[in-house]
């Protein structure tokens, strides 16, 4: 089966998780992919913090440019949070020719524009139907099956975050702050504070 090379950028809560599904459910992956998802580096900021995920050895490493400099490595997972350096990250990705998948809703937000039209003049994508409501999942659902329909606005919960806040507030009538603290303790919520508005 072919294998495609990938690197991980960013393990933190979501970073894990997909290092964890690459890592421990390969063979399913593989099934569904058509082919094997080689996790061969995961970058990270601080290489002396504890990893909820054992990573072969090698894979770990505090450099980027180990990623930027492996043309065998094709698809990056960029799951850092925040606008900077994560727009940085993904331009420097996108030129040294890696697709990207991303989870970073707030960068797509604030430089999709930018970041798009500079993957698409490099012939490169940038996948990102987990950033918001990874879990439904729905911009695939409006962007490709829905693509006829003009659609004006959405309205509901969108993500799967917001849906724990607004629960806990109504079912066990648990105060706004309370609950955003609880769920950034679960790893649900945005580690920046900033980024969290219902
Ligand atoms: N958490 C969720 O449930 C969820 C759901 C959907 C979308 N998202 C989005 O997914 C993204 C990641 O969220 P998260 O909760 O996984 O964040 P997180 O737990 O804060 O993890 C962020 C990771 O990025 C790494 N990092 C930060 N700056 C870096 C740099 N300059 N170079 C290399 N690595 C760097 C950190 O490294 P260190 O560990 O070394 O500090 C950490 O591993 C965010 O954009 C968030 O909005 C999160």
């Amino acid at each position: 089966m072919e294998k495609t090379n990938v690197a991980i950028v960013g393990l933190g809560t979501v970073g894990s998780g997909v290092a964890r599904l690459l890592l421990d459910h390969g063979d399913r992956t593989a099934r569904h992919a058509g082919r094997t998802m080689w996790l061969k580096k995961a970058v990270v900021r601080d290489l002396s913090r504890p990893r909820d995920v054992e990573l072969p050895e090698g894979v770990l490493t505090d450099s980027l440019q180990e990623v930027i400099d492996d043309s065998d490595i094709t698809v990056v997972a960029q799951l850092i949070g925040g606008l900077e350096p994560a727009r940085t990250i993904m331009l420097s990705l996108l030129e040294s020719g890696k697709d990207i998948v991303t989870a970073n809703k707030a960068l797509l937000a604030e430089h999709g524009p930018e970041l798009f039209t500079r993957a698409r003049e490099l012939g490169r994508s940038i996948a990102f139907e987990a950033a918001v409501a990874g879990g439904i999942p729905i911009i695939a659902n409006i962007s490709q099956c829905l693509s006829a329909n003009q659609i004006r606005s959405l309205e509901g919960i969108l993500n799967g975050t917001s849906n724990f806040i607004v629960t806990q507030m109504d079912e066990n009538g648990a105060s706004y702050d309370d609950v955003v603290l609880e769920a950034q303790r679960l790893g649900y919520a945005e580690s920046d504070l900033s980024l969290i508005h219902i």
